[in-house]
Formats: structure tokens, C-alpha cells, sequence
């Protein structure tokens, strides 16, 4: 059973590239939350990879166009993505250094990061990315 589900109602912010992202996000934590449960190392290590890096590239996104709009909280929601990265690094690196990891642990926490970031902070900076008055 899926981790996650994207739903407009919780999770839609209503810029595009967000959106989609978003989206992906969700997919990758689900199949690394899938191949948690069916304990293939080398495919959790594939997994986790893939949904890091796609984390870290989603934020840059974001950051870039928060950035080039001049969005007054961008120093602290740069704060909050850096935060995120910094703890699944720190997984990363003890996952594959052979160590064992409380996977379930580690998906639950981004799971609830997501819930939480996405419909407070990433809506947030919606109006001053699409021009729209708040
Ligand atoms: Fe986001
Ligand atoms: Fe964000």
C-alpha cells in the first residue's frame, strides 16, 4: 500500500513545475517505502539514491525560482529544505557505509515532512511566484 497519495485538496499548491514534482516525490518515497518492506539491499540503496537526489533537485528548483522573484522567506525556507537534505544525507551515508538503518523510520519522517512542508511553506511562496497578490 502506498506511503503517500498526492491529493489537490492537501497538496496542491497550483504552480506547475511544483506540482509535478511533488508528484514524483511522492512516487519515489513510495517505491523506496515498497522495496523497504520487501528487503532488497541493493535495491533499497538504488531507491534511496534516487530519492534523494530527486529531493535536492527539487529544492534547488524551487529555491532558484524563490530566488529570482525575491521572496522575502527564502533564507528560511532555504533553511528548512537544507535541514531535510542534511538528515537524509546522514541516512545515506550510514545506509551505505553497511550499516543497518531504521528504513521505516526514514520514510515516515519525509512522509511527514512532505504533509507538512508542502500545504504551509511551499504554498506560501505561491502568490509571489505567479505574480498574484497575496
Ligand atoms: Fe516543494
Ligand atoms: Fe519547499
Amino acid at each position: 500500500m502506498a506511503l503517500i497519495t498526492w491529493t489537490k485538496d492537501q497538496h496542491g499548491v497550483g504552480v506547475d513545475f511544483a506540482d509535478d514534482q511533488h508528484k514524483v516525490l511522492f512516487d519515489l518515497l513510495n517505491t523506496l517505502h515498497e522495496s523497504s518492506a520487501q528487503g532488497d539491499r541493493k535495491k533499497i540503496g538504488d531507491d534511496l539514491d534516487a530519492l534523494i537526489d530527486y529531493v535536492v533537485d527539487h529544492f534547488k528548483n524551487e529555491e532558484v525560482e524563490m530566488k529570482e522573484r525575491g521572496y522575502e522567506n527564502y533564507e528560511s525556507h532555504k533553511a528548512l529544505h537544507d535541514d531535510l537534505i542534511e538528515k537524509c544525507a546522514a541516512v545515506q551515508t550510514k545506509f551505505h557505509s553497511g550499516e543497518d538503518i531504521a528504513l521505516q523510520e526514514t520514510t515516515q519522517l519525509i512522509k511527514d515532512w512532505l504533509d507538512g512542508h508542502i500545504p504551509t511553506h511551499d504554498r506560501a511562496y505561491v502568490p509571489c511566484l505567479t505574480g498574484a497578490t497575496a
